[in-house]
């Protein structure tokens, strides 16, 4: 652990948060256990944490070269993230480029539809209720966000969806769908939070359509932590896995 990590404030299924010295940044620690099925599959995956935080620190850093506000402020150990703190809202903001998942077992899309323009889908970020599908004038109601707000979070989950397709479209990658949430800065500003990692999207394969991500572990399949591995080494350069002793690939 890093000396600026100080007390625990909060433990999620996959990641911890703790205190700094300084009250306006946390160090998000990401913890190799993983969940699936509604808490109902767990298990904890030897450097699982590791990889999710190296893919999360280079799409934030994509993102924030692209003017997108986040919470990211560097890598301080692999699996360790110094960021600013937020006031984060209990959102799930799903965006979807292609019909697979839940979606499927929910409503009459075919089977990989391309979904143009993205679907995006507000779940309530709520274990007791599991976390079900909101709308607009639910999300209001219960004054998780105001309108205005939420029209932000559309406008801004738009333009990460953009520049995150071509991103890992260029490292040989579909960028099916994925999970993200926001919160509030001090200055009560929108900010992207939390993480995008093969644990929050599902990211196949250009050629092959081989899926490199959770639903691996979700099918009750071997190789999830050599897929998380494998998509580390197409998103870091070369001077990044050295910086972090990312190991090579064995072809
Ligand atoms: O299961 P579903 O098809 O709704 O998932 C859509 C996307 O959101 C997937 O990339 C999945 O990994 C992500 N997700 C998540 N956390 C959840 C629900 C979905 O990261 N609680």
């Amino acid at each position: 652990m890093s000396e600026i990590v100080k007390e625990l404030l909060y433990t999620g299924k996959a990641k911890d948060v703790y205190k700094t010295g300084n009250e306006d940044e946390v160090i998000i620690k990401f913890r190799d256990d993983i969940t699936a099925l509604d808490g109902g599959r767990k298990d904890t995956l030897s450097k699982k944490g590791e990889y999710n935080a190296l893919i999360s620190a280079k799409l934030f850093e994509i993102l924030e070269e692209h003017g997108v506000s986040t919470q990211y402020i560097r890598l301080v150990e692999p699996n360790e993230m110094l960021t600013k703190s937020l006031e984060m809202i209990p959102l799930e903001v799903i965006c979807r480029n292609i019909a697979t998942g839940s979606l499927l077992r929910k409503y009459p899309f075919h089977k990989n539809q391309r979904l143009d323009p993205p679907v995006i889908q507000f779940d309530y970020k709520n274990d007791v209720y599991h976390d079900p599908m909101l709308n607009d004038s639910i999300i209001t109601a219960l004054k998780i966000a105001t309108q205005e707000e939420l029209d932000k979070i559309r406008e801004i989950t738009h333009v990460i969806n953009k520049v995150l397709y071509k991103f890992l479209n260029e490292c040989g990658l579909i960028l099916v769908d994925f999970k993200i949430e926001f919160g509030f800065d001090k200055e009560g500003n929108i900010v992207l939070g939390d993480e995008i990692s093969p644990d929050t999207t599902r990211l196949w394969d250009i050629e092959t359509h081989d899926n490199f991500d959770k639903d691996i572990f979700r099918k009750g399949e071997k190789g999830v932590v050599d897929a998380y591995h494998r998509v580390v080494d197409l998103v870091l350069t070369a001077e990044e896995k050295e910086k972090w002793n990312v190991e090579k690939i064995e072809m």
